[in-house]
């Protein structure tokens, strides 16, 4: 059992979760994750520790609400417990000191990137950092990345703040400049992942993708989480999370995202007519 010692809304659709996990918060390094399971029932899933306080013994979890699973997790509060915590799993990010390193988040990937951009950041590396969101009310940890970045590039797709673009255009512009950066970290939508990996490619510039493929048992046996990089299988859960963006097989690992939509689907249907009757109940007490 692990205790939520607290909970906080970052956007309509994100929260934060202070977990009381003493072992986990000992032994965790950038770029490693959980897989959480709610109660024996649920689904597990798989989160990135955004945060650690070894001494107080506790992690931070940062998540979007997609689905049952995490629209369920999102209705617990400080003082109520997650039953199953497994971590830290996955091979940690390499950190060194490189010289110019530019972080590109988008979306919920901005919390995956944060420990690592901080990490970037204590190495000496000087580090841009890019964060993208469909709208302003979508960006999350802002506050948290300016205090940790040389320098903070915000993107909006509709422009409501920061500069209204694509996180690849600001990307783009940074690799055409001389030095162009030492490394690229990028985590978000494969879809980014993937033409921020083009965006760099053709100035060689090496970087570094988190994949977050669909996962079961978090320690290789599954497959769940198998993809192609540089045309060979691997397993993200224990071969990644990060790999080499430009061998990544990024079409592939999108038509393996989407083969449970449907059922997915009718997950968070049925999640929102237990929600909905749920609320009935209580206005009827
Ligand atoms: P589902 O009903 O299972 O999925 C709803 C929709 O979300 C799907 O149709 C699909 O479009 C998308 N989706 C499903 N699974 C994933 C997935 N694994 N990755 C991306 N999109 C998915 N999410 C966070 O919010 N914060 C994190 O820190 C975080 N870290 C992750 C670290 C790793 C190593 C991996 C592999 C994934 C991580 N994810 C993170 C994604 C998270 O695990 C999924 O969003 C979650 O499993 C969705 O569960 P669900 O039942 O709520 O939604
Ligand atoms: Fe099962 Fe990776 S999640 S092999
Ligand atoms: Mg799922």
């Amino acid at each position: 059992m692990n205790r939520i010692l607290g909970k906080e809304k970052l956007s309509a659709e994100v929260f934060r979760l202070r977990v009381e996990a003493p072992g986990i918060a000992r032994e965790r390094r950038p770029g490693q994750f959980v897989i959480v399971q709610q109660d024996e029932l649920s689904e597990r899933i798989p989160l990135t520790i955004a945060d650690a306080d070894a001494r107080a013994g506790w992690i931070v979890l940062v998540f979007q609400t997609v689905g049952r699973a995490t629209h369920r997790l999102a209705e617990l509060e400080a003082g109520q417990s997650i039953e199953n915590l497994v971590g830290p799993l996955g091979r940690p990010t390499e950190i060194h000191r490189l010289g110019h390193v530019v972080c590109v988040g988008g979306g919920i990937g901005v919390a995956p990137l944060y420990p690592i951009a901080q990490a970037m950041n204590h190495a000496g590396n000087t580090v841009t950092v890019i964060m993208g969101a469909r709208s302003a009310d979508l960006l999350i940890l802002q506050p948290e990345m300016d205090a940790i970045a040389n320098r903070l590039i915000v993107c909006t797709d509709d422009g409501s703040a920061g500069r209204k673009a694509l996180v690849t255009e600001p990307l783009a512009e940074l690799c055409a400049e001389t030095p162009p950066p030492a490394e690229v970290v990028a985590i978000g939508p494969p879809i980014m992942m993937k033409f921020c990996a083009e965006t760099t490619r053709p100035y060689g510039i090496h970087t570094v993708v988190s994949l977050n493929t669909i996962m079961v048992d978090g320690t290789g046996m599954c497959g769940g989480c198998r993809v192609t990089v540089g045309g060979q299988t691997r397993f993200v859960c224990v071969d990644g999370p990060e790999f080499d963006g430009h061998l990544v097989d990024f079409d592939n690992m999108m038509l393996r995202l989407g083969a449970y939509r449907p059922l997915e689907h009718a997950a968070h249907e049925a999640c929102h007519l237990d929600e909905q009757a749920r609320r009935l109940a209580r206005k009827k007490a």
